[in-house]
């Protein structure tokens, strides 16, 4: 594929030559585009050298007047040229500027001209990261669709330590065939997903949840709409837009999603389980808020329904189950115990406890364990990287070992 790739001036900007030449090592053409800044950190040669492509170094540079025309929409044909547009690094600045539309120079107006999908790589001191007008920026880019590949923590080279370091290169790489991802092999599916925690009423003001954002879960669901299934979407209490196009049913308990998915699972042809299912409840209710007074609360629960398991014991042979299982020990045995008792076709045994993956986070790191034996490590990445990745196991497991219920 046709990759433009948007360096902005940063310290970072040295790693994007390396991010270059692992995209063309994955078979991608690369065209770079140097902002003025970056140009003070590295030279234009690098990248030409690196991707055989004159390099872009500026909206009105191509020098003679009988380039005056072509120089000038330049940028559109860039846009249109190529299949996906990275900036790495993003630099406050130009996410700034991205966020609100401004085209002072050749990468801005490719960015705005761009109609293929965009993946953007922070990198900036920790204090520009977190300032809040960075972060409305990055939440307006996310929404509007644009895949961000969230900064490393470390040493940062203003002696800084925390986020703001640009993601590994790899990581980077694997974003963009996420965003790429131009198949529709999802197209004859419809795909099931569950997401997001539940919440068990302890009385009317109060309720026992976990830590689950619905970000994975919602991932999946835009990766299989991009891959053009039919989604429906069962997703408990979170703080995330409607992916468009997909069928959303909202639940709060555990009781309520397990009448959904019943209620669905004749459609799907495709069941992903990513929610945070609450295991317990609080049968009877109290009416009215439970009073401080005499200073304690005390709770006898009981067992939810296990969706998973009853979703395992009534599929039928044409309907790929693949669940979750989130561990903060013994991963992988515990995945694979999950996956045969409760008769799943993979299971996606997912690290949690520690910062960065897991709940609450923008990226995750897998293993992914299969019906047939396989146990795959899938290194962090965004969560929507993930969620492609678990598609393209699930498809070739599909293919290769039939559903067998
Ligand atoms: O939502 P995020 O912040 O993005 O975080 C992602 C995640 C950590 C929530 C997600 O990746 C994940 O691991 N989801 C599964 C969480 C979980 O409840 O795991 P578990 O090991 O307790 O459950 C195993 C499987 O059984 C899961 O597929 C779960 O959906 C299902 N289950 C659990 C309990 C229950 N009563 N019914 C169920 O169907």
């Amino acid at each position: 594929m046709k990759i433009a790739l948007g360096v902005g001036g940063g310290i970072a900007a040295y790693k994007a030559a390396e991010l270059a030449r692992l995209l063309m090592e994955r078979g991608h053409q690369v065209e770079t585009i140097l902002t003025s800044a970056a140009q003070q950190f590295i030279q234009p040669l690098t990248f030409a050298a690196l991707t055989g492509r004159k390099v872009i170094t500026g909206l009105f540079t191509s020098g003679g007047s009988d380039d005056v025309l072509s120089s000038a929409i330049e940028h559109i044909r860039v846009a249109q040229e190529n299949d996906l547009l990275l900036v790495a690094p993003a630099t406050a600045d130009l996410l700034g500027k991205f966020a609100a539309g401004l085209a002072p120079d050749f990468l801005t107006t490719t960015y705005l001209a761009f109609p293929g999908p965009v993946v953007l790589a922070p990198a900036m001191n920790t204090n520009m990261w977190e300032h809040a007008a960075t972060q409305a920026n990055v939440s307006t880019l996310r929404e509007r669709g644009n895949w961000i590949v969230p900064p490393g923590s470390g040493l940062l080279a203003c002696g800084m330590v925390g986020p703001g370091r640009l993601a590994d290169p790899a990581e980077i790489a694997l974003a963009v065939e996420g965003a790429l991802h131009p198949s529709r092999d999802l197209a004859a599916e419809t795909v099931l997903i569950t997401a997001g925690p539940t919440q068990e009423p302890l009385d009317p003001v109060r309720y026992l949840t976990n830590r689950s954002s619905g970000k994975m879960g919602y991932a999946l669901a835009e990766a299989a709409q991009a891959r053009g299934a039919r989604v429906l979407l069962v997703s408990g209490p979170v703080n995330l837009p409607v992916p468009p196009g997909v069928e959303m049913t909202r639940v709060r308990t555990a009781r309520q999603m397990r009448d959904a998915v019943m209620e669905l699972l004749g459609q799907a042809t495709m069941i992903v389980k990513a929610a945070a299912v609450a295991d317990f409840h609080l049968e009877a209710v109290p009416e009215h808020k439970v009073k401080k007074n005499p200073g304690r609360f005390h709770l006898e629960l009981s067992a939810t329904p296990d969706i998973l398991a009853e979703v395992g014991a009534r599929r039928g042979a044409h309907q790929m189950l693949i669940g979750f299982a989130a561990e903060t020990q013994d991963l992988v045995r515990e995945a694979r115990r999950k996956m045969e008792t409760k008769n799943c076709d993979m299971v996606v045994g997912n690290l949690v406890g520690s910062e960065g993956t897991g709940f609450d986070s923008d990226e995750n790191a897998v293993v992914l364990v299969t019906r047939n034996g396989e146990e795959i490590s899938v290194p962090a990445a965004p969560k929507r990287g993930i969620a492609h990745r678990i598609f393209d196991e699930a498809l070739r497991l599909r293919t290769a070992f039939p559903t067998a219920p």
